[in-house]
């Protein structure tokens, strides 16, 4: 069994996805975490010293390393910037979306400074959620609400359309 979790930045991918494999009883990975493990290198140093093109081939790297694990995999906001990344998943697993307003997005990460695509101007962070919306519908098998909801909650949503699948 494997579950990929996409969503935009701060929709409680990796707090929901450690919970679920708890739950399930199976790995649980976090893309984000693989790479600076691999590269030895913070998010925001990747981002400074190879652009978001050099951290996005290492996005898709993580995902072909991490393919036929059983696992539950908490991928970063942006996995849906290259369709390769699609095929890798749709062979492999189940793509869940977890949709977040942005206002609540908002709230949670305030001024976060580890993420380069959000620390940037509210115009720019707005339209790079409403570009991405359509993205994340289009990638995913299964759509869960998060806004005002608990964890448990949303696992066991989760749980519940993977009857299912
Ligand atoms: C990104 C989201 C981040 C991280 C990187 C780029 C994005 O992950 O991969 O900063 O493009 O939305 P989270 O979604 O876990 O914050």
């Amino acid at each position: 069994m494997k579950i990929y979790l996409i969503g935009f930045m701060g929709s409680g991918k990796s707090s929901v996805g450690k919970n679920l494999a708890t739950s399930l009883g199976i790995s649980f990975f976090d893309t984000d975490s693989y790479i600076e493990e691999y590269t030895e290198k913070a998010i925001p140093a990747i981002f400074a010293d190879e652009g978001e093109e050099g951290f996005r081939h290492y996005e898709s790297n993580a995902l072909e390393q991490l393919s036929g694990i059983e696992a539950v995999v908490a991928t970063g906001g942006g996995i849906i910037e290259k369709t390769r990344n699609k095929d890798i998943m749709d062979e492999d697993g189940i793509i869940v979306y977890l949709h977040t307003n942005f206002e609540t997005i908002s709230q949670r990460l305030q001024e976060d400074k580890n993420r380069p695509l959000w620390n940037q101007d509210l115009n720019k962070r707005k339209a790079l959620y409403e570009r991405r919306l359509p993205m994340y519908k289009q990638f995913s098998h299964y759509i869960v609400e998060t806004d005002d909801k608990e964890v448990e909650d949303i696992i066991y949503e989760i749980e519940d359309v993977m009857k299912f699948s």
